[in-house]
């Protein structure tokens, strides 16, 4: 459990009381009872109002709003305040202000601003943390701490410059091994001394927001600002630490966000949370995924939902409202995925700056009386109903799906074969053929214990590091099916070419080698004709984007290229290795190959599907204490029929019982209790 103090799925979300007078604040006691709410994160940007000036802090404020939540049945996630740092201190220390990409040092405005490297900025945010911990340390209503906001962006200053150097020098030591690891003889630019390495931005070695020169440094430097930040946000953690050793500390972390590597960042977090805002034509697959990522950055356990809209966003390009149920079923989609919390942003609609047009659970109106309370309320009386049954319930899955932020990093700055090439699409495309068949799978990173697993899935396995193909050879031969794709095995975590011939340190595993690497125009097409049917996959599909040319090396064809001068070259192979499979998927394909592929896999590995059931209907498991609860979620508008299987199973939402065919009402929930496989 997250915090035992509050033993049910936590319903709340940010609140920012600090833009309200005391008639408003009694209102939204009233209201938060009403809704079933009970708990508020706090404080997210309140360090300009706690800390006027260099000298002075006052809390009274912040007292204030904790006894008064506290008293109303409210617990309280406290933020530290320190995501947007005061205007007195960007005006007398400069440094806290970062250096853009472009090389513009930027001026006080905006918020997760502050540079990572700034003396000021840890000076003070850690100073902040420590007052708070101190202070709030033994006040009943703490139930955890969100430490900053939404860490991201990088900074190119001179700081974070002199830091990268020192970072530099750990990694590689000397010089001549920098020189080595970056590949500098290209365009002659060794380095002869460490003061000479700069910052890759558009004044260097970078343009057009990612697109670089040497893939050596750029790389280095989104590993160094990912460590920067944690190292940051590592400084307020052991100072929250030192006085409250048992409240769990999170930071708001935020999906398959580009510029951090969350599965280092989730060593150094308690627990999870994460702030998801789909738009209403986002792949409910991929909210999905990113769900089982944000489970899987931390092995599976139970994470927050810290924020979601109750209706609709204002920072999209169209931000439409959550049709109605709409925002039960995602909060419950979440909750089949791992989620032990379902929190909003925001708990009240300001009335001033950017955030205004938000969604909140508390409108401009100011009263119960709209869609979205109503909504909201009937959503906080089922989770007092839930209570704790779900909590702490783990996933079950047997397909583990690789995600690796520093492979995303190298693929994206991969100067060629093509722009088109996009890692998490990629990814997505092979979970999404599991999910449209009920097949449950997890996000897993490079350090998981892949034995728990049946079937490991590498798509875009570009960057093998030192390890992960002896850990794969070794995940096989004991009975493992691997699954890689195009354009792997090419380089080392260097972003050097592992030379004689691809995919490198997979090759002998995978038993082919892979030639040259064909792009195609989005307009351009090839074909995947099959050697012989093979359960779903039959005649041809559709494949593009890139097209490997490969020869066997001892592995099956299963399938051959059907056009352009590679015709007739071998597209799908399978390689026997020790007791188990490997297999090369040599170009992108359309959704039904990969799902005739998954599902021929996955039926050779004895996994089966959760349920049988129309396409829009989700199903996800959790399971506890050899019960399992199954999850059925209906995005369609119109009532489906799904098949759960001769188990009678009980809903814990209504109490009633199942088996064989149930009836899921559009855009309905069933949460099905039955004994554990
Ligand atoms: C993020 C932030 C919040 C708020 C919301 C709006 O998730 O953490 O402060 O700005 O977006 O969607
Ligand atoms: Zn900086």
């Amino acid at each position: 459990m997250i915090n035992n103090k509050l033993p049910k799925i936590w319903y709340g979300g940010d609140y920012n009381p600090e833009q309200w007078d005391a008639q408003t604040w009694q209102e939204d006691d009233r209201m938060f009872k009403l809704a079933g709410i009970d708990v508020a994160t706090i404080n997210v940007f309140s360090w300009a109002m706690i800390q006027p000036d260099e000298e002075s802090y006052d809390f009274s404020f912040l007292d204030e709003t904790m006894d008064r939540l506290y008293n109303n049945g409210t617990y309280i996630c406290l933020a530290t305040g320190t995501a947007a740092h005061p205007a007195w201190m960007a005006k007398r220390y400069p440094d806290v202000r970062r250096v853009d990409v472009q090389g513009r040092k930027r001026k006080f405005g905006g918020r997760h601003n502050s540079c990572p490297n700034s003396p000021t900025y840890r000076k003070y945010a850690t100073k902040l943390a420590g007052k708070l911990a101190e202070r709030y340390k033994d006040h009943p209503g703490l139930l955890i701490w969100h430490v900053s906001n939404e860490y991201g962006g990088y900074c190119y200053c001179e700081n974070c410059e002199a830091a990268f150097r020192v970072w530099l020098k750990q990694r590689y030591g000397s010089i001549k091994e920098l020189n080595k690891a970056w590949n500098t003889a290209f365009w002659g630019h060794t380095f002869y001394d460490w003061d000479e390495v700069v910052a890759p931005n558009d004044l260097s070695e970078e343009w057009a927001g990612g697109r670089t020169n040497f893939q050596g440094i750029s790389l280095d430097y989104r590993r160094f600002m990912s460590y920067s930040l944690l190292d940051v946000y590592k400084l307020e953690y052991d100072e929250i630490k030192k006085h409250t050793p048992d409240i769990p500390v999170t930071t708001n972390l935020m999906g398959t966000y580009q510029e951090l590597d969350y599965f280092e960042w989730a060593k150094h977090l308690d627990v999870v949370s994460w702030d998801n805002y789909p738009s209403l034509d986002t792949p409910v697959s991929y909210t999905a995924m990113t769900h089982d990522l944000m489970r899987g950055v931390k092995h599976g356990q139970p994470f927050m939902l810290m924020e979601q809209t109750p209706s609709q966003q204002n920072w999209q390009a169209y931000n439409s409202l959550k049709r109605p149920g709409v925002m039960r079923l995602w909060s419950y989609q979440a909750v089949a995925h791992g989620a032990d919390t379902v929190m909003f942003f925001q708990l009240r609609r300001s009335i001033g700056a950017c955030e205004k047009y938000h969604g909140a659970v508390i409108e401009h109106v100011g009263h119960e009386h709209t869609r979205v309370f109503r909504e909201c309320a009937e959503l906080g009386q089922e989770l007092v109903t839930l209570s704790d049954s779900i909590l702490d319930a783990r996933g079950n899955a047997k397909v583990g799906i690789i995600f690796d932020w520093e492979n995303r990093w190298a693929t994206e700055l991969s100067s060629g074969p093509t722009i088109a090439l996009n890692y998490v699409s990629e990814v997505h495309k092979y979970y999404d053929a599991l999910f449209q068949q009920n097949i449950e799978s997890d996000m897993v990173g490079l350090e998981a214990d892949f034995s728990q697993y049946k079937v490991i899935i590498a798509p875009v396995m570009y960057m093998v590091k030192q390890g992960f193909a002896i850990k794969v050879e070794e995940f096989v031969a004991a009975g493992g099916t691997f699954i890689t794709t195009f354009f792997s095995g090419i380089v080392n975590e260097n972003d050097l070419v592992t030379t004689g011939g691809y995919p490198g340190e997979l090759r002998s595993l995978l038993g082919i080698w892979a030639e040259e690497i064909d792009a195609l125009f989005p307009e351009h097409k090839n074909a995947i004709v099959m050697n012989k049917t093979w359960g779903a996959l039959k005649d041809s599909y559709e494949c593009g984007l890139l097209c490997d040319i490969i020869h066997s090396e001892g592995a099956e064809i299963l399938a051959e290229y059907g056009d352009d001068f590679y015709q007739g070259s071998p597209v799908l192979t399978v390689n026997n290795f020790g007791k188990g499979k490997a297999y090369y998927v040599a170009t992108s394909p359309e959704p039904a190959f990969l799902q005739g592929l998954l599902a021929n896999v996955c039926e050779e590995q004895n996994i089966k599907p959760l349920v049988h059931a129309p396409t829009g209907l989700e199903s996800t498991q959790r399971v506890k204490n050899g019960e399992s609860f199954l999850f059925l979620l209906n995005h369609n508008a119109n009532d489906v029929q799904v098949e759960i299987g001769e188990e009678t199973r009980v809903d814990l939402l209504t109490g009633q019982a199942y088996s064989g065919q149930v009836t899921v009402t559009g855009r309905g929930v069933m949460i099905l209790k039955g004994a554990a496989q």
